[in-house]
């Protein structure tokens, strides 16, 4: 019998990736776990029991209910855009997915660097042509000639992360419209951390610009386990991306809890000024450190920036050491760290244990 032949089943550009490792925190001893960007704080005594409350009668038995008009209604009511303009997914990584999938080959697929990993493994499971856009070493910021590299006659899609994640910041918003201007262009703008941000959303451009995408997802305000994201476009698009999106991506408990969560918003209010509070704190904390360097940031972590190469190994000896779990990067970004802010309390433990190591070092 003639052997099982993988390479005659899977895709060339399956088979050359890897498939994407999440950290395991453990448990046992008591881990730092600020590498995913989630929130740390859990929901208080009281709304958790109104929560328990609220979800205990949904119904498991049947498919879930994604144009639930309570819940259409209180997305509708909080973001002001009507239902036939949103879609929702299992996260916004599925609504990244959903775009790819929709493309034809020959659109370009165009991805800062560095930016969120899944634009890239996505573009390239689709068997797109996915293209680095550098950024700017000083600032992170898009390259000024990034409108003359825009070819008005190809046809590209953009993904800028707004805040831009791992680094922080926004890019320049005016070469974002400049974009939206060019209509053989796609852009999605990726508000997963708008939420800690002072800058406006793109939401309100959407009657502009019929070739505009916007994602926000709820996973980094403290809902990162039930896997909720929203896409939202104009009439054209988001018609065929009704098309891809399965059926009942969206489980039942999910949607009763995005229902119940909507409504009682004010926990989540409440934890991103903390977060927003925090983060600086933590900026001028790290800052003060001389063996690295601290980026600015408008999102809910900070990236940092080991100041000589000699510092690698005993760094990150220290964090397996101490059970510190921050995300670290390949790719030439080797002297990079990205730190979640967490709560006061685990922030004040991660700045303790930075300064005993700056102290030994
Ligand atoms: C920029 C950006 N977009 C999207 C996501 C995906 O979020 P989720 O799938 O949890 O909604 C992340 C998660 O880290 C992200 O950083």
């Amino acid at each position: 019998m003639s052997s099982f032949n993988i390479e005659n089943f899977i895709k060339d550009s399956v088979r050359e990736l890897k498939a994407y490792k999440v950290n395991e925190a453990d448990q046992h001893k008591k881990a730092l776990k600020l590498d995913a960007n989630e929130s740390n704080y859990i929901l208080g005594k009281n709304i958790k029991k109104k929560y328990a409350d609220y979800i205990k009668d949904t119904l498991i038995n049947l498919y879930p209910d994604p144009n639930s008009k309570n819940l259409l209604e209180s997305v509708e009511k909080f973001y002001g855009i009507p239902p036939k303009n949103f879609i929702f997914g299992n996260g916004s990584d599925e609504l990244i997915s959903i775009i790819l999938l929709s493309l034809k080959k020959d659109v370009t697929v165009n991805i800062p660097s560095p930016s969120f990993s899944m634009y890239e493994i996505i573009a390239k499971y689709n068997d797109l042509n996915a293209k680095i856009i550098k950024l700017n070493d000083e600032n992170f910021d898009l390259p000024d000639n990034i409108a003359l590299i825009d070819d008005k006659k190809l046809k590209n899609l953009y993904f800028f992360s707004y805040p831009n994640n791992p680094t922080g910041n926004h890019f320049n918003r005016k070469i974002i419209y400049g974009l939206l201007e060019n209509k053989n262009n796609l852009v999605v703008a990726d508000e997963a951390y708008i939420f800690f941000s002072d800058e406006k959303s793109f939401l309100h451009e959407l009657p502009k610009y019929e070739n505009l995408i916007v994602l926000k997802t709820f996973s980094k305000i403290g809902l990162a386990g039930l896997r909720f994201g929203l896409l939202f476009s104009g009439d054209k698009l988001i018609n065929e991306f009704k098309k891809i999106k399965l059926p009942y991506n969206i489980n039942s408990l999910t949607l009763s809890s995005i229902e119940f969560f909507l409504k009682n918003f004010d926990e989540f209010e409440k934890n991103i000024k903390k977060t927003v509070k925090q983060r600086k704190n933590l900026y001028e904390k790290l800052s003060t450190l001389p063996f690295i360097k601290v980026y600015r940031s408008d999102a809910n972590f900070l990236l940092i920036k080991l100041n000589d190469e000699k510092y690698k190994v005993k760094f990150d000896n220290f964090l397996n050491a101490n059970n510190i779990i921050i995300r670290n990067f390949t790719g030439g970004m080797e002297l990079y760290y990205r730190i979640t802010v967490g709560t006061e309390k685990e922030n004040k433990k991660l700045i303790d244990y930075f300064t005993e190591l700056s102290e030994s070092l």
